[in-house]
């Protein structure tokens, strides 16, 4: 089938090369003309593992193009994706300048019967706002040329996004209940057929279920964490370990093992936008969710949940004190920074006075990006950030190492060689990724989220700077 994606971001390019690779042939559009040149050269705009073999083998075979050529690509395709980024407007919802966009480029150049997929996470009701906006501009140019809209949400992970896609737990299809709604069904059963072979996983529904589907699920996945973090703030008061507990409910198959990880907050391009975009489209509708503002508040304070135990540990002044940090990016196997509880961490640091060097497998230009973006007005803060391309440099001299991200390479760090680097050896870690007792024998003195505080593990640890006082959450 001829495909046109519209966007060439973490979900377009994934979708693009996925679908050319069973066969398909994608033309892939975007207004970022460099990105565009980057593809089209075999390079590769963004860090997702298995990515950029998938292209280069596609593009090889003629089966995938990179164009900025609207008209061309509007052309090329009988299902055209929309695929393009759906951020936070100032008010919390979703701003859909960018779809309402690529909708109008859909209506001024189609020329045959186009199943339009919105594939990006919109509000419900958007597929409405697309369908008007095609016939606004076929309306103009007096085509009679005959579309669909089609909800197709997309359910990928950033880092494990190959998988998600060509294995999917489900495929949710919102189709309108017409002929053209049917047409449009039909055409996506056989897109989607490769990936339904042994069973399938099209869910079908109507548009607006569909819509609603994807922000219910990243809701539901916002809250399970809130929930953990607001325990494991518990469970250090009371002296509990929240690992412990999290085995304990997570073997209860109605609760299950997934996202029950306490930490340093959630971020990344989905759950806190989407979570916002579901609590506004809730108010315009005279509805509050009381829990998702929950949810939403509980994240904001814990992505500075490190920061207090910092600032508890060394007190509220950190000038002179320099901090190691390893992982920026807002989960590991990407390079992706939006929302990243890094930036939250590291700007209060800075803002304490301290000096911070920080490590990150992939993320290191966005990182750049993205901090030059943060501390724009801040310059001196920002020159006391230096990013480094090697973890063990980062924790070198530090008073203290902070851990953010689990990537693997952190995992079973040399405790020995990382004691010794140290200034001072303490480790604060968001992900609780050490065992305790590990650390207390290399003689590092260790804070985690919602487990047995430093007092406790450290006991048997060289401490420097005296006794640790008792963290408030
Ligand atoms: P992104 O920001 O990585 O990519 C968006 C791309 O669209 C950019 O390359 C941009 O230049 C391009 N673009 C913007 N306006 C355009 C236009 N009018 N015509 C052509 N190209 C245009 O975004 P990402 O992360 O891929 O997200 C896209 C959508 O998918 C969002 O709604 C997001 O919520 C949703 N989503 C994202 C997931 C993720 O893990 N990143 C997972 C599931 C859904």
């Amino acid at each position: 089938m001829n495909v046109t994606i519209i966007g060439c971001g973490y979900v377009g390019l994934v979708t693009g090369a996925c679908l050319a690779d069973i066969g398909n042939d994608v033309c892939c559009y975007d207004v970022d003309a460099n990105r565009i040149a980057t593809l089209e050269q075999g390079g590769m705009p963004i860090h997702e593992p298995g990515l950029r073999e998938i292209v280069a083998r596609n593009r090889g075979a003629g089966r995938l193009t990179f164009t900025t050529q609207v008209r061309a690509a509007i052309e090329h395709g009988d299902i055209v994706f929309i695929a393009v980024g759906t951020p936070s407007g100032e008010d919390g919802s979703a701003d859909l300048q960018y779809v309402l966009a690529a909708a109008q480029e859909i209506g001024r150049y189609m020329a045959r019967f186009t199943v339009v997929v919105d594939k990006s996470t919109v509000p419900v009701g958007t597929a409405e706002r697309v369908r008007a906006t095609i016939a606004e501009q076929l309306a103009l140019r007096g085509s009679d040329a005959l579309f669909s809209v089609v909800s197709n949400p997309e359910f990928l992970k950033e880092g494990a996004a190959i998988d998600d896609f060509t294995r999917p737990e489900r495929i949710v299809l919102g189709c309108d209940d017409d002929a053209l709604g049917e047409r449009a069904r039909e055409l996506m059963k056989r897109l989607y057929a490769p990936f339904n072979r042994n069973h399938e996983r099209t869910l079908h529904m109507d548009v607006r279920s569909a819509e609603f589907t994807k922000y219910a699920a990243n809701a539901m996945l916002a809250t399970r964490i809130s929930f953990m973090n607001e325990l494991a703030n518990l469970a250090e008061r009371v002296g509990a370990d929240i690992d412990a507990v999290r085995r304990g409910i997570g073997s209860d198959s109605r609760i299950g093992y997934h996202f029950l990880y306490a930490g340093c907050g959630y971020g990344g391009s989905c759950f806190p936008k989407d979570v916002h975009a579901l609590m506004r489209t809730a108010h315009e509708n005279e509805q509050e969710l009381r829990i998702l503002q929950a949810v939403s508040a509980v994240n904001a304070a814990q992505k500075q949940v490190l920061a207090r135990k910092i600032v508890a540990r060394f007190g509220d002044d950190l000038n002179g004190r320099s901090f190691g940090v390893w992982g920026l990016a807002f989960k590991p196997e990407t390079d992706d920074m939006r929302e990243a509880p890094s930036r939250v961490l590291i700007a209060t640091l800075l803002e304490h006075g301290a000096r911070v060097a920080a490590y990150d497998p992939v993320a290191l230009e966005e990182a750049k990006r993205a901090f030059a973006a943060d501390l724009d007005s801040k310059p001196e803060a920002l020159s006391r950030l230096t990013l480094v391309d090697d973890q063990m440099e980062a924790a070198k001299g530090a008073d203290a190492l902070v851990v953010l991200t689990e990537w693997k390479a952190f995992k079973s760090p040399d405790f020995a060689g990382l004691a010794r680097v140290l200034k001072h050896p303490i480790v604060f870690d968001g992900r609780n990724l050490y065992e305790p007792l590990a650390l207390a024998e290399a003689g590092i003195e260790y804070h985690s989220i919602g487990r047995p505080g430093a007092s406790r593990t450290a006991a048997r640890s060289k401490r420097p700077g005296g006794p640790v006082p008792a963290f408030s959450a």
